[in-house]
C-alpha cells in the first residue's frame, strides 16, 4: 500500500500541495482527478522523488520512502509514466524498453521481457524503429511498456490519454484493466478524461487547491457528482 500523509510542496512562494493525504492499495486502481494546474503532476513528481517534498510522509509497503532518490524508488518497485511520455526519440523502441530494466542485472537487464510485447503487440512490430517515429498513441504505449519493464508493484500514470486517439485509449484502458485484475499491483492513475477514469477506478480522489477535496469508491462516482467537479 502507498500511504501519503500531510504532504506539502512549494514552488518558490507558491504553496502547491497543501497537506495532502490518501492511500492507494495493491489490487486497486486509484484515480486522481482534478482540473488543470491543481498540482497533480507536482504530487507525482514528489512521489517519485524528482522534486523533494517539503513536509509530510510517504510510505510504500510500510516503509518511509520520502528520503529516497528516484532510482531507489524504482528499485523499491515503483514505476512512473510521465505526462507527455518522455520517451527517448533517437533510441529505438527496444532501446527505450531496455531503459526500463535499470534495476536488474545480468541477462535480466539486457532482454525485454516477453510480457511487454504481449501487452503491446505494436511495440514488437515497431521494435527497430526510432521512438520519435512512432505516433503519439504508440509513444504512450512505449512509455507504459518501459515503466512495466521494471516489473513494478506500484504503477503511477500521469494523464495517459492526453492527446491520444480513441482506439489507442481503448487499448491502454484494456491494459490497465488486465494489470489491475492480476491483483499484485497498486495503480495510481491521474486523469482528466472523466469517462476513462470512471470506467477503471476502484477508488477515486478529487484534487483541488493542492488538497484532496472529495474521495470515494469508483462505482459511486456518478451519483457523487464527480464529473461536475473535474470537468470545465
Ligand atoms: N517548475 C515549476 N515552477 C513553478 N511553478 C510550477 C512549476 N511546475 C508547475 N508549476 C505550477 O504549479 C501548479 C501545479 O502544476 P502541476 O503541473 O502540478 O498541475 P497539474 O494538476 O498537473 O496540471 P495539468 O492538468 O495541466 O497537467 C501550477 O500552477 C503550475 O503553473
Ligand atoms: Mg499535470
Amino acid at each position: 500500500m502507498l500511504q501519503v500523509d500531510a504532504l506539502h510542496q512549494y514552488y518558490g512562494g507558491s504553496h502547491i500541495l497543501r497537506g495532502l493525504s490518501f492511500e492507494a492499495r495493491v489490487g486497486e486502481v486509484t484515480c486522481l482527478l482534478g482540473r488543470n494546474g491543481v498540482g497533480k503532476t507536482t504530487l507525482l513528481k514528489c512521489l517519485m522523488g524528482l522534486i523533494p517534498a517539503k513536509q509530510g510522509a510517504v510510505n510504500w509497503e510500510g516503509k518511509p520512502i520520502a528520503g529516497l532518490k528516484p532510482h531507489q524508488r524504482v528499485n523499491a518497485g515503483i514505476a512512473y509514466v510521465p505526462q507527455g511520455r518522455e520517451i527517448f526519440p533517437r533510441l529505438s523502441v527496444e532501446e527505450n524498453l531496455l531503459m526500463g530494466l535499470s534495476r536488474f542485472s545480468g541477462s535480466q537487464a539486457t532482454r525485454v521481457p516477453a510480457f511487454i510485447y504481449e501487452l503491446f503487440p505494436v511495440l514488437l512490430d515497431m521494435r527497430g524503429r526510432r521512438g520519435g517515429d512512432l505516433s503519439g498513441g504508440q509513444q504512450q504505449q512505449l512509455a507504459i511498456g518501459r515503466a512495466l519493464a521494471s516489473q513494478p508493484r506500484l504503477l503511477i500514470l500521469d494523464e495517459p490519454t492526453e492527446g491520444i486517439q480513441p482506439s489507442v485509449i481503448k487499448e491502454i484502458g484494456g491494459v490497465i484493466r488486465t494489470l489491475a485484475a492480476r491483483g499484485d499491483m497498486a495503480i495510481l492513475l491521474v486523469e482528466q478524461f472523466y469517462d476513462f477514469a470512471a470506467e477503471l477506478a476502484d477508488q477515486y480522489l478529487v484534487m483541488a487547491r493542492g488538497e484532496i477535496v472529495q474521495r470515494g469508491r469508483g462505482a459511486d462516482m456518478a451519483q457523487e457528482g464527480v464529473r461536475g467537479l473535474v470537468t470545465i
